[in-house]
């Protein structure tokens, strides 16, 4: 058994190095233990005309999975790489594996890009805290902070905190959540400069994936004032827990997880979607995959800041065909959309928002009971149980108008139905 120790959650180096020293010794993967830190055994030498050659798409592959919070991850990369370099062919079913992790990887990563937010501090510092669903900061830091040029930021984690300032990049120890934005400072003002003293050259990251950055208007800062993620409400947490083994329809045989909606429990304005989609389901989070990055952008054009607001969907489940190795989304039917309609009431009850968003036909058919045309309905607030609601499309329709000229058009109106429910919510 040969132990690998790596310098880190993500040290892209020291895995590939490994794993260039142990395929070209033909060590087999079960004779591999991978772990972060700790004493490591030797790896075998390298003879210095030893070629190895990989194709460049699997490597890239590898450098987003291993960012994913999946402690197997560098066993299976190991392996991906392995089989490549055998058989000439990744092993089908690491790469399917892989290609999983790069994909909830790569949604984190959006999320890491279009939500974090700084909090300017009296020296002129700005100071965030987040919590990403996978490893994806280490990758990302000197991208975020080539965005505030010149300027001093920390960025705090629970895995790692990274400080970029004139002596580059350096990292340290996470921290836990603090519990508002006075406890993140009140930490920084008494930790501070321990932080920064501990901290070391950050470990050589995996290389950044070249994700399209979400159009910025021009006057909206690319930092803005820190709003820390909320705080799950217990009860909806013991909900989402239990829809988990949730038996009301037959999507739940298809084996997905249950995503919840996301949000603050004070929140005047929700949004509904349809269901989850691969990669909601992949990583547990509503609205993150591309239907997600479209609702994103189309939410800070609106003037919305979708950390106040409350994202969740009519159904909890992904209902997909597998085809071609692929997960293909299927609508709900409406018997679907009525069994899961027991877990969005428990949303409704608990957080009694004002304005309901109802994003295309199935949002609509939960709520209103009965099939609607989201062409002739959209865009005019209703009442609804005591609340105001507006039927609107859904991204998903965006990404799908095969005409730029219509998408352009249809995504203003629904920039302007999403600005129209925000000045509801200030005033219901
Ligand atoms: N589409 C939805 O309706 N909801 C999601 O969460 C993702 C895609």
């Amino acid at each position: 058994m040969i132990r690998v120790a790596l310098a880190g959650e993500t040290d892209w180096a020291g895995w590939r190095q490994a794993t260039r020293a142990l395929v070209l010794a033909g060590i087999d993967a079960a004779g591999i233990v991978w772990q972060v830190g700790g004493p490591a055994d030797a790896l075998p030498g390298l003879a210095a005309d030893a070629g190895f050659t990989v194709p460049r798409a699997l490597l890239a592959l590898a450098g987003q999975a291993i960012q994913a919070r999946d402690p197997s991850r560098f066993d299976l990369l190991f392996r991906l790489i392995a089989s490549a370099h055998a058989a000439g062919a990744p092993d089908p079913a690491a790469l399917a594996a892989a290609q999983a992790l790069a994909r909830a990887v790569r949604a984190d990563t959006h999320r890491l890009r279009t939500q974090l937010r700084f909090l300017p501090l009296p020296d002129g510092r700005l100071l965030s805290w987040y919590a990403p669903a996978h490893f994806v900061l280490a990758a990302n830091a000197a991208l975020i902070a080539a965005r505030a040029p010149g300027r001093a930021l920390s960025i705090a984690t629970p895995d790692l905190t990274v400080h970029a300032d004139a002596d580059g990049l350096r990292c340290g120890p996470g921290i836990d959540a603090p519990a508002d934005d006075a406890a993140l400072v009140g930490w920084w003002r008494a930790q501070g400069s321990a932080a920064l003293a501990v901290a070391t050259p950050c470990p050589a990251p995996p290389p950044a994936e070249t994700l399209e950055e979400m159009a910025r208007p021009p006057d909206r800062p690319a930092l803005a004032a820190v709003v820390l993620p909320p705080r799950a409400d217990p009860a909806l947490a013991a909900a989402a827990a239990e829809a988990g083994a949730c038996m009301r329809c037959p999507i739940a045989a298809l084996g997905t997880s249950a995503v919840f909606g996301e949000g603050p429990s004070d929140a005047r304005l929700m949004l509904i979607g349809e269901q989850p989609g691969d990669q909601e389901d992949v990583i547990g989070r509503p609205f993150v995959g591309p239907a997600g990055q479209m609702l994103d952008r189309a939410l800070e054009e609106a003037g919305l800041d979708r950390r106040l607001l409350y994202v969740t969907n009519a159904v909890k489940h992904f209902k997909f065909v597998a085809r071609g190795g692929r997960r293909i989304h299927q609508s709900p039917e409406a018997g679907e959309i009525e069994a899961c309609r027991f877990w969005l009431e428990q949303e409704l009850t608990r957080l009694d928002p004002r304005v309901l968003v109802l994003l295309g036909g199935s949002a609509g058919r939960a709520m209103l009971g009965r099939p609607v045309s989201v062409g002739r309905e959209r865009g005019r607030p209703f009442a609804l149980g005591g609340r105001m609601a507006l039927l609107t499309v859904h991204p998903s329709f965006l990404l799908r108008l095969p005409d730029a000229a219509a998408q352009a058009r249809e995504y203003a109106a629904m920039v302007a139905d999403l600005a129209l429910a925000g000045r509801l919510a200030a005033t219901a």
